[in-house]
């Protein structure tokens, strides 16, 4: 992504979905588009991102990477690790990851991020990892206030989106090359898991038409989330099909 020109947009339906048409034109691996607004912000199980104008970030990044499309899903945590590591140079140093794609600062979500692939045959064509961060907002709506927070509200600065925008650029060019590399992410396991905010916690692991609870022990260099049930049975959760929640609230 190096020299990658960063796109701009005063509004988008959806920088995923502009990343999609784009795609589809041909364009190249690092393409990044960022949205001042979304009209129809994408968010992770069917549900839909609220995107303001004006407060926070909406980008999403085209990738063509060289990988089988079992491993793509890595790419989110790749993204979350990155993201970790700019929001560390700003300052904050409390930062923790939800596995596998949420961002979260005093037990409330910073940050998500939403990956989505399109197959050709059976190869991968392109995949957009698509990141949401709450920077400047000062006030959610009444029902994401016990669950969502923002930089400004943790911090009270504001903070120059661009120059954030073109860190997680920079950042997550590095460690998808080397994810690339190398083909997994035994790089950033220790610094993941170091950060994760499921580790000794009570999770509810929702698979597809399955749900169970667990506690959750770390990821492993494929990604995985290990978990131990309540019967003492290890399990490998794969970030492509569950998301996992607290039991007791958010984290
Ligand atoms: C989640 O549910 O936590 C994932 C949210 C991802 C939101 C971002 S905002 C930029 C990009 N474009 C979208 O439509 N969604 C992602």
């Amino acid at each position: 992504m190096e020299n990658k020109k960063i796109i701009y947009y005063k509004q988008l339906d959806s920088t995923n979905t502009e990343i999609a048409r784009l795609a589809a034109l041909g364009a190249a691996h690092g393409t990044v588009v960022v949205a001042d607004a979304q009209t129809a912000g994408k968010g992770r199980r069917g549900r839909t991102w609220e995107s303001p104008a004006g407060e926070s970030i909406y980008m999403s990044i085209l990738l063509r990477p060289d990988c089988v499309p079992d491993r793509a899903p890595m790419l989110t945590l790749v993204m979350a690790y990155s993201i970790a590591q700019v929001l560390k140079e700003h300052g904050f140093t409390d930062v923790q990851i939800k596995w596998p794609n949420d961002l979260v600062l005093s037990g409330k979500k910073i940050c998500g991020i939403l990956t989505e692939m399109q197959m050709k045959g059976s190869e991968i064509d392109y995949v957009v990892v698509g990141v949401g961060i709450n920077v400047n907002a000062s006030k959610f709506p009444e029902e994401l206030t016990e669950t969502a927070t923002s930089l400004y509200r943790e911090s009270g600065r504001t903070l120059d989106r661009e120059m954030i925008v073109e860190s997680v650029v920079a950042h997550f060019d590095k460690a998808c090359r080397k994810f690339i590399e190398v083909q997994d992410l035994s790089f950033l396991r220790e610094a993941y898991n170091a950060m994760l905010v499921n580790v000794g916690r009570e999770v509810r692991v929702l698979e597809p038409g399955n749900e169970y609870t667990a506690y959750a022990q770390g990821i492993n260099s494929e990604g995985e989330l290990l978990v131990r049930t309540s019967e003492g049975e290890e399990k490998r959760i794969y970030a492509g099909e569950v998301s996992v929640r607290g039991v007791y609230g958010y984290v």
